[in-house]
């Protein structure tokens, strides 16, 4: 039995309504709210950054834990803030965790938080004393004016995994699949990513079908032994379109509404939040643990994991009985109820604000960023301040 003890999330304290930015791009508000199903757009301040992310999410995940027991952390994410050094050493340090805690940062687009999970539960079964965190963290920026737009977003889902889990125990079955694609790519020297939309679709919903055909082989489960599934969510719309190829693959019949019935749990915060990259399978599992109308004890969930480039990966997990106790939706519901509209222009302000690239100093303008915050920079080092180590 390995799972996840505790799972949180965090997002940026500010949001664009995408009848603001529908309005800005003389775009019909009905193609985001219906097209992509997205309502909100968590848009990161300065200060806020992938690590402070992780931070606050992990320090609610840590939550009333003994730190010390962590031996691993694995840092998950697409939008890396340096080549050589992990994001996830300054996430250690602003967290007190040990120093014999090893620390790596995973990328393969949004799938590296999937196998670090897979890392980890590989490294529990040897060490069953043994904690790890894994987070997923990560800003999505598309280029102004494109298509991408709309599906922006950020945030981090931070998750202890251990031998004795309160929440969700994995199965041990999984069916993966790799593909060198050009669907989704971001070169070294771009700071948004280069997309083939439609394509990037196809390839998401073919990796689909091949990661659960592999899947069912070596599980020899039915597509309704899971009364549940959640999939990673680059904007909701998909979800639909996945859960249809998925259903229709197992010649199941699902109606429109019962379709929207059963997804809407699942990504009732990834429309309030935008795409997070490597988070947003995660984000789409919190929601439909704080959101679902019927317990969940003891109901296996089909998750689907998606990187592109690309790399897929479906594997299925059971919520073991009391995890209600457990979740604090309270948490993220504020979370979300608490975050500040942008205008326009205060978007375009936050899309053009860059860290100076000649290493002269800088102190980052004050914005709520949550207990950590991105302070200043200096001699191409960043420094982070913890609000309330430093009161
Ligand atoms: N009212 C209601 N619906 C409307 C509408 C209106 N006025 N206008 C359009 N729509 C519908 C369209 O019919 C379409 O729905 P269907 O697909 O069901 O037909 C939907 O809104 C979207 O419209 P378009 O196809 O015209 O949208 P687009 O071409 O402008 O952009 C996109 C769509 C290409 C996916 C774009 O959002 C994009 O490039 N996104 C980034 C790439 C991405 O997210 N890819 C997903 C797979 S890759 C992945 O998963 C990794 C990752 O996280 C990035």
């Amino acid at each position: 039995m390995i799972g996840i003890d505790s799972i949180a999330f965090y997002t940026s304290h500010y949001y664009l309504d995408v009848d603001t930015l529908a309005e800005a791009r003389c775009i019909d508000k009905a193609k985001f709210h219906n097209g992509l199903n997205i309502d909100k757009i968590s848009f990161p301040s300065p200060g806020t950054d992938i690590v402070t992310l992780a931070a606050n999410a992990a320090e609610k995940a840590l939550k009333g834990k003994d730190r010390s027991a962590i031996d691993m952390l694995l840092f998950a994410t697409e939008s890396g803030i340096d080549q050589s050094k992990s994001a996830g050493i300054y996430v250690h340090a602003l967290l007190g965790l040990q120093e014999s805690c090893r620390v790596v940062e995973l990328k393969q687009a949004c799938y590296a938080a999937t196998i670090g999970i897979q890392m980890a539960l590989d490294m529990i079964r040897v060490n069953p004393q043994k904690k790890v965190l894994v987070i997923a963290s990560d800003v999505a920026k598309y280029e102004l004016e494109g298509p991408g737009e709309p599906t922006q977003g950020c945030g981090a889902v931070a998750m202890v995994l251990s031998s004795k889990p309160s929440l969700l125990v994995f199965d041990q079955h999984f069916g993966a699949y790799t593909q060198d694609v050009m669907d989704f790519w971001r070169p070294n020297y771009s700071e948004v990513p280069y997309v083939d939309g439609k394509y990037s679709m196809q390839i998401y919903l073919e990796g689909l079908e091949r990661t659960w055909e592999r899947y069912q082989q070596r599980s020899k489960r039915t597509f309704s032994d899971h009364i549940n599934f959640c999939y990673h969510v680059p904007f909701p719309s998909l979800v639909e379109k996945a859960h249809r190829t998925l259903a229709a693959m197992n010649q199941q019949k699902i109606t429109a509404s019962e379709l929207t019935k059963l997804l809407a749990p699942t990504i009732a915060y990834n429309r309030m939040n935008g795409n997070c990259y490597t988070a947003s399978l995660y984000l789409s599992l919190i929601s439909l643990l704080e959101n679902a109308n019927q317990d969940l004890a003891g109901q296996r969930i089909g998750l689907y994991s998606y990187g592109s480039g690309c790399a897929a990966e479906f594997f299925s997990a059971e919520v073991v009985p009391g995890y209600r106790h457990v979740i604090d939706d309270n948490f993220h519901k504020d979370l979300f109820r608490k975050r500040q509209a942008l205008t326009f222009d205060e978007y375009l302000a936050f899309y053009h604000y860059q860290l100076p690239d000649d290493g002269s100093p800088h102190d980052v303008p004050y914005y709520a960023t949550g207990r950590f915050r991105l302070s200043h920079y200096k001699d191409h080092k960043r420094y982070y301040t913890d609000e309330v180590r430093s009161c």
